[in-house]
């Protein structure tokens, strides 16, 4: 198959095979004389390290293997003593973490917001006053906030919300962080900049993979005096990579034109949609405060046959909601491998 052809609609980024990524990675090591790290420290990783500092308007900013861990030591770090942390009910953190907040750093997280409920402010109050007038005094020390949230369909909280929660919380000595594994998709959506919301957090993660093509790793940035030494904790939980580089080479290269691609293959979606619709066998379903993800019906074809005669065309479509027949659509810079025609000829050439 060739290389750097398919349409992948089941990914946040280029979804780049093995032949792919190492092409590409033999590219990015021969440009220049490359800089490798060592133990993640130094080279490539500080480039991209400040690199993200910048974009999100934060002082510093420390490359982490993972986003799980990123999470983690983000608000380990920012809870302190103060062991209470409000989570949302839907987040990574909250569901698919293993509890390793509670386990490994003896935090107490309290799932708010369930199903993506707002406003989330009116919880927040009732857990801080809650646990202010318990037999033994609490204090929460720190919310965490995913946004777009990956389990309601990459919804976004609104920004106004998330104003409204952090102004609060400043004012009662409370930490935010931010999951923001996609947010470089949410100006798009929102018409806020990236630097509009890590502003109202302490500490942001970005994930390294899902938009920008690395084999994996994680960006934890916030104030200098917060970043400074945390080396120690990432090396700690076995995070410090000895040899980073090879996962992360590609990543300058999507960071500088990941806004205009993203606003790009929307374009391209939306008159792919403009021309589905017209067929007149198509529904589109939009999500209300949605970011990438839309749904998508056919009628007249069973959705494993459609999706198997789509996918002879170079074009991969994930795996359909029981319940619907619905295709839960991903759209990223991949749309931008063919033109809108020709994707809708094919989408309408597979009825049948
Ligand atoms: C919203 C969100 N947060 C955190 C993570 C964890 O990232 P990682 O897989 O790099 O540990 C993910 C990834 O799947 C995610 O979707």
């Amino acid at each position: 198959m060739d290389m750097f052809k398919r349409v992948n609609f089941g990914t946040d980024g280029l979804g780049l095979n093995a032949r792919e990524y190492a092409t590409l990675l033999h590219e990015a090591v021969t440009a220049r004389p490359f800089p490798a790290d060592f133990y993640s420290n130094g080279g490539v990783i500080e480039e991209i390290e400040k690199a993200f500092a910048e974009c999100l308007g934060k002082q510093a900013a420390m490359f982490v293997p993972t986003g799980t861990l990123a999470n983690h030591i983000a608000i380990r770090k920012l809870a302190g003593n103060d062991r209470r942390v409000l989570v949302q009910a839907e987040s990574h953190l909250y569901n698919d973490s293993g509890d390793c907040a509670e386990v490994l750093s003896g935090l107490n997280l309290i799932p708010l917001a369930a199903g993506g409920r707002m406003p989330m402010l009116d919880e927040v109050k009732q857990w801080v006053e809650r646990s202010a007038h318990g037999r033994v005094e609490m204090k929460v020390g720190a919310i965490s906030i995913e946004s777009p949230i990956r389990r309601l369909d990459h919804q976004m909280v609104p920004f106004a919300e998330l104003q409204r929660v952090s102004a609060y919380a400043r004012e009662q000595g409370i930490r935010l962080h931010l999951d923001g594994a996609r947010l470089f998709n949410l100006p798009q959506h929102s018409g806020r900049s990236v630097r509009d919301y890590a502003a109202l957090f302490d500490t942001v993660y970005v994930s390294l993979w899902k938009h920008f093509n690395g084999s994996t790793g994680a960006i934890l940035a916030g104030d200098a005096s917060f970043i400074e030494g945390l080396y120690h904790t990432r090396r700690m939980f076995g995070g410090s990579l000895p040899r980073a580089w090879p996962n992360v080479a590609l990543v300058p290269r999507y960071l500088e034109h990941y806004a205009e691609d993203y606003a790009r293959a929307w374009q391209s979606t939306e008159r792919l949609i403009a021309l589905l619709e017209a067929d007149g066998r198509f529904r589109v379903r939009r999500i209300p405060d949605g970011t990438s993800r839309f749904f998508l019906g056919v009628a007249g074809v069973a959705p494993d046959v459609f999706s198997q005669r789509i996918a002879s065309a170079n074009v991969y479509l994930p795996q359909a909601i029981p319940d619907t027949g619905e295709f839960p659509i991903d759209v990223n810079a991949t749309i931008l491998r063919m033109t809108p025609d020709a994707l809708a000829r094919i989408f309408i050439g597979a009825i049948g």
